[in-house]
């Protein structure tokens, strides 16, 4: 089914570049967005490659079996992966730094699976749109068919991927509605703050399925300093770029990490049966730093929304990922519908469609 939503701004207001979230106003994203571009155009390439996971690491058979999980050899590689690297995979035993813990704060409510109907308290912003639904509805409705298409298509041993993991609602329906290891990628520290709060609170057995990479993802090793005026992103709606001049607090400072995805995972032997992604309009940078690990993708949620692909040079997300998936408007009974490929000709500045790409058998 095609989603148009006529006002998309409500819809984007909960999310964020990259998965930076939550009532960061559309200007701000822009700059930010702008900010990040140049960064990748200039100064800040760190590749080291020697670092990165490649295809004769892939040798036990925790790793062939797809086993991601604390314990597992694939996990400590993923971890050591940050060695030498300024970010750091989260540590569930310490998850937290003295300063995160002396800088943010957030709410607690409670998560309800759309699924399982199983629930667990969730630490949320104080005003922002999935903080709100989260607080009113117990979930964040756009997570709901993902454990659907889980169970639908992948093997026990597959990886969903969640590249824009915002606060955790989608992490929270497929930790408490499925047994998928799960990697995720979010750079927001306010947002990574609220997702280590509330997976502290899971048991262990939740923890160990969950790789949290505190990186957003792009074409190219780069870094950016981001500013908030409060420290609190529900009340304060700003998130401004780094440029000479700038009147804001050192306190309220971030540096925010962005990889490439193929720098962090590699394609041989390892099988990705869900991604979702979002990343308000940098999704073509995302898919152009995938390399070849799009080739080991069944199937990816994710939207086309015009204003903020546009707004990011992003003309051709449809046409990139046509390279290795068929693009369909709807699942439903276990079945994509709405094959498409002219979703790009027909957009306009007022559509936000959700769309699903399913690897190309050929
Ligand atoms: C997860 O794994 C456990 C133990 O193997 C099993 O009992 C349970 O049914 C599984 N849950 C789902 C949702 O697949
Ligand atoms: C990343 O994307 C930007 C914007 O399209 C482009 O200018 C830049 O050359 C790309 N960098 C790499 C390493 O591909
Ligand atoms: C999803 O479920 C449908 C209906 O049960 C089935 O026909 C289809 O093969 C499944 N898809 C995958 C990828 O397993």
């Amino acid at each position: 089914m095609v989603v148009v939503r006529p006002n998309s701004s409500s819809k984007r207001n909960g999310r964020g570049i990259l998965g930076f979230a939550s009532g960061i106003n559309a200007k701000s994203y822009i700059i930010l967005g702008l900010t990040m571009v140049l960064f990748s155009f200039s100064c800040c390439y760190i590749y080291i490659y020697n670092l990165h996971i490649n295809s004769h690491h892939f040798t036990t058979s925790d790793e062939a079996a797809g086993n991601w999980r604390r314990g597992s050899s694939l996990f400590h590689r993923l971890e050591g992966m940050s060695n030498g690297f300024s970010w750091k995979v989260i540590d569930w035993q310490h998850p937290f730094s003295a300063d995160e813990e002396s800088r943010f704060t957030c709410t607690w409510t409670h998560f309800q699976s759309f699924l399982s109907r199983e629930s667990a308290p969730m630490c949320v912003h104080d005003d922002d749109a999935v903080s709100n639904s989260i607080k009113g509805n117990k979930r964040w409705s756009d997570c709901d068919i993902l454990p659907v298409l889980w169970n639908n298509g992948s093997a026990e041993s597959y990886v969903y991927v969640e590249i824009g993991a915002n606060i955790g609602s989608c992490l929270m329906e497929m930790l408490l509605s499925t047994n998928a290891s799960i990697i995720a990628f979010e750079p927001h520290p306010m947002n990574l703050y609220n997702i280590k709060k509330t997976v502290s609170l899971l048991g262990e057995s939740y923890q160990d399925r969950l790789t949290l990479f505190p990186l957003g993802l792009g074409n190219a090793s780069a870094t950016s300093t981001i500013y908030s005026a409060t420290g609190n992103m529900g009340n304060s709606g700003k998130v401004i770029s780094d440029h000479p001049g700038q009147v804001f607090d050192q306190k309220n400072q971030f540096t925010v990490h962005v990889e490439r995805l193929d720098s962090i995972l590699a394609a041989s032997k390892m099988k990705i049966g869900l991604m979702k992604m979002d990343a308000q309009g940098f999704e073509c940078r995302i898919v152009e730093g995938m390399g070849d690990v799009a080739e080991i993708i069944d199937v990816m949620k994710f939207e086309y929304a015009y204003p903020w692909l546009h707004s990011h040079g992003c003309f051709d997300l449809v046409s990139l990922l046509m390279k290795n998936f068929d693009i369909y408007t709807g699942f439903h009974d276990g079945v994509f519908s709405g094959l498409t490929n002219d979703i790009e000709v027909s957009a306009n500045t007022n559509t936000v469609f959700d769309l699903f790409a399913s690897k190309r058998n050929s």
